[in-house]
C-alpha cells in the first residue's frame, strides 16, 4: 500500500494531476474540497454546515474535516492506496492524518508539493471561476482569503514532513504533461 499527499496552494493543480496519477498508480483519490461540494450539492447536515465557510475561503474546522476524511478512508477498504488532495491543511489535521494511518498499518510514504508562484494561481482561479460555478472562485477577496488560510495554517506543514524527511516540492508551472512526469519521477523514487 502506498499512500501520498498531494500539497499544494489553492489552485496548484492537485485536483488535475491526481486524475492522472490515481490511474496510474492505481489509488483511490480523496479531496476533501470535493466531498464538501458533493455533500453541498446534496444538501446533506455536512454541506448546510460547511458551505458558508467554503464560501467565504475559511479553512472547515479540523474534527468536522478529520470526521469526513476518516469516513471516506473506511469507505475504501480494498484501497490499494490513497492520494490525498488538499488533507491535511492544518498541523491537527497532519497528526490525525498519521494517527489514521498508524491505526491501519500502514503510512504516509511521501508530501508531495505543487510549487507555483501566487499571482499566476489567481489569475488561473479567476479564469475557472467564469465557469466552475464555485463561489470561492468568483471573488478575488475570497480568492486572496484562501491565500491567507493557507500562508497561516497550511505552510507551516512544510517543516512538519521535511522534520520526518517526507517532503518533496516540484516546479507546479509547465503543461499538464510536464507536471505528471515531474510528480511520476518522486513516486518512483520512493
Ligand atoms: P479545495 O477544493 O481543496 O480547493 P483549493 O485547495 O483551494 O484549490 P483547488 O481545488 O481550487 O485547486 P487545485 O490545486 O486542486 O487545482 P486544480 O487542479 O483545480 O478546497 C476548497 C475549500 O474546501 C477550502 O477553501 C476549505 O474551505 C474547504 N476544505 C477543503 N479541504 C479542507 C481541509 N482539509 N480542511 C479545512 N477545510 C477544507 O487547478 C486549478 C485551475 O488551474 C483549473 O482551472 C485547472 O484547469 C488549471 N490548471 C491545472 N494545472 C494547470 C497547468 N499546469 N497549467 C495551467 N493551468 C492549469
Ligand atoms: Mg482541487
Amino acid at each position: 500500500m502506498i499512500n501520498i499527499v498531494l500539497f499544494g496552494k489553492p489552485g496548484a493543480g492537485k485536483g488535475t494531476q491526481a486524475e492522472f496519477l490515481k490511474e496510474k498508480y492505481n489509488l483511490v483519490h480523496l479531496s476533501t474540497g470535493d466531498i464538501f461540494r458533493h455533500n453541498i450539492k446534496n444538501g446533506t447536515e455536512l454541506g448546510k454546515l460547511a458551505k458558508s465557510i467554503i464560501d467565504r475561503g475559511d479553512l472547515v474546522p479540523d474534527e468536522i474535516t478529520t470526521n469526513m476524511l476518516r469516513d471516506s478512508i473506511d469507505n475504501n477498504p480494498d484501497a490499494q492506496g490513497f492520494l490525498f488532495d488538499g488533507y491535511p491543511r492544518t498541523i491537527a489535521q497532519a497528526e490525525a492524518l498519521d494517527a489514521i494511518l498508524s491505526a491501519k498499518g500502514t503510512e504516509n510514504a511521501a508530501t508531495i508539493a505543487l510549487e507555483a508562484d501566487d499571482e499566476i494561481l489567481v489569475q488561473r482561479l479567476l479564469e475557472r471561476g467564469k465557469t466552475s460555478g464555485r463561489a470561492d472562485d468568483q471573488d478575488e477577496d475570497k480568492i486572496r482569503n484562501r491565500y491567507d488560510e493557507y500562508n497561516q495554517k497550511t505552510a507551516p506543514l512544510m517543516d512538519y514532513y521535511k522534520k520526518q524527511g517526507k517532503f518533496h516540492a516540484v516546479n507546479g508551472i509547465g503543461t499538464i504533461e510536464e507536471i505528471t512526469v515531474r510528480l511520476s519521477a518522486v513516486i518512483d523514487n520512493l
